[in-house]
């Protein structure tokens, strides 16, 4: 997998996406470039996801931010990793947020872009 330093490096476009004052969960879609980029803040940190579904091609970013059942014991209900996942508005599939990997296929993953906050600004690194 790509590091986000990385990911800064190979960038050829940097983008002021708008103040740093985002809250845990939160999300922010914007137009830049051609594409719908969903930003994100999950604990603080900042990620962003191209708006596309790598399933069928759906609007990925347009569903909910949300958290998922953890593997637990027989009969036990676990819920966890709130705020970490966006939900696919078509048929359901769940990624994190913070790498685009899907939780039901290990072999699928949405595209990431780097954010970094610069002077309380988001940048994002297409
Ligand atoms: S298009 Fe996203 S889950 Fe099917």
């Amino acid at each position: 997998m790509i590091s986000k330093a990385d990911k800064v490096k190979r960038a050829k476009k940097h983008f002021n996406v708008g103040s740093a004052d985002m809250s845990h969960g939160e999300k922010r879609i914007i137009d830049i470039d051609g594409k719908r980029i969903g930003i994100f803040n999950v604990h603080g940190e900042y990620y962003a996801l191209h708006d596309r579904c790598p399933h069928m091609a759906g609007s990925l970013c347009g569903g909910p931010v949300t958290g998922t059942a953890l593997e637990s014991s027989h009969g036990e209900f676990v819920y966890g990793k709130e705020g970490e996942l966006i939900r696919c508005g078509w048929h359901g599939w769940e990624f994190e947020i913070a790498t685009g990997q899907c939780l039901v296929d290990q072999r699928t993953r949405a595209k990431t872009y780097a954010v970094t906050v610069e002077e309380d600004a988001l940048v994002l690194h297409i």
